[in-house]
């Protein structure tokens, strides 16, 4: 059995905030944040749009794309770090509005690498014949626990949404071969300082804000990722040039341009939208993969390879045959 990916959907916030919007707001400039990125605008959540509104209405869009009612829903995986409440899952608020009365739904922790995670997850439950249709959801609101006083974290970052509907494909007819491949998964928590939020309920009863040395998560990231993705590779006896797409997770375009260097990836093979999106945690990959399926760009058949790094540190990677 595989877990064949039947739709794809995303939804961004109708607030865009570009830099020179930030620059008139704190002491940043646009050529600084898009040298430094990639990075040109942002979405930013309007006040009361919560991020199980933008994971509802990313998750009605591949529901519609797969032809897939939210009732034949068997689980939800919704990747979050900023849920709406401390409990319960925002997941369970999405099975509620996509009218899922049966299965179950839960929220999956692991910041920038949560779509990879609950990908994994999903694919999991799917191989074990417990779950035939699964809803795996990336859905933030950083927006909500910046700090909006330090230039060196706030300009970086995006709300939005992105999902996927993975149904069980028991490998019959010409689709036999489609689904996720593999996925690796990776953490180490030596490095809990260097990306983390600075509040909690069970250490400050507050919410808290994004804390980050820069210099050191850059510099982890494009080495974690060069392994996670030469893992994938060498799991699948693939080499780089067998990959027709790499969906990396959308932090910074030099993060990006650092690991297809090392990798021997060219450039026009990667999806880029940090440039439109920032970097939206766990919504990156699901948001840069329904763009890239939906002009056309990823077909059917192919291979697609995703990636990603996050706070932890977590990274991991998933290859999939679309
Ligand atoms: N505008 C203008 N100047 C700024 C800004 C800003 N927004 N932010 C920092 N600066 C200044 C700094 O104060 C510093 O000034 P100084 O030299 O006078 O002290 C100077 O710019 C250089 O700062 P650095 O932090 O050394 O700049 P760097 O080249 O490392 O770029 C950045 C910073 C963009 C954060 C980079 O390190 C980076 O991208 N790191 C990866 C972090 C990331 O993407 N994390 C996402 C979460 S984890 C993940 O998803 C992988």
């Amino acid at each position: 059995v595989r877990s064949q990916i039947v739709g794809c959907g995303s939804y961004l916030p109708a607030r865009k905030v570009d830099n020179a919007e930030l620059a008139a707001r704190m002491d940043t400039t646009d050529d600084w944040i898009v040298e430094r990125s990639g990075i040109r605008q942002r979405f930013i959540a309007a006040e009361g749009e919560l991020t199980s509104d933008l994971a509802f209405n990313a998750a009605e869009r591949a529901l519609a794309a797969a032809g897939i009612a939210g009732s034949a829903v068997d689980l939800i995986v919704l990747a979050t770090a900023t849920p709406d409440h401390t409990f319960p899952a925002t997941a369970t608020k999405v099975q509620r509005r996509i009218g899922m009365k049966h299965g179950f739904a839960f929220d999956l922790q692991a910041v920038c690498s949560g779509f990879v995670y609950a990908l994994s997850v999903a694919d999991n439950f799917i191989k074990s014949g417990q779950v035939q249709t699964a809803l795996v959801i990336g859905a933030e609101t950083f927006s909500r626990i910046l700090d909006w006083n330090d230039r060196t974290t706030s300009v970086l970052f995006g709300d939005g949404a992105g999902a996927v509907v993975l149904r069980a494909n028991r490998g019959k007819g010409s689709t036999q071969d489609r689904g996720i491949l593999s996925t690796h998964l990776h953490s180490d928590g030596t490095h809990h300082d260097l990306l983390y939020v600075d509040g909690g309920p069970s250490s400050t009863q507050t919410v808290g804000h994004l804390r980050m040395e820069g210099r050191e998560v850059f510099r982890h990231a494009v080495i974690n990722l060069a392994s996670v993705v030469g893992e994938a590779l060498a799991a699948n006896d693939l080499t780089a040039a067998d990959i027709d797409w790499v969906v990396p997770h959308q932090a910074n375009r030099r993060i990006i341009e650092g690991t297809a260097k090392k990798l021997g990836f060219p450039l026009d093979r990667m999806v880029v939208t940090v440039d439109r999106h920032a970097n939206t945690s766990a919504a990156s990959i699901p948001l840069a993969l329904t763009e890239a399926v939906t002009d056309g760009r990823i077909k059917p058949g192919q291979l697609v390879l995703l990636e990603a790094m996050g706070g932890g540190f977590t990274w991991g990677s998933a290859l999939v045959r679309m």
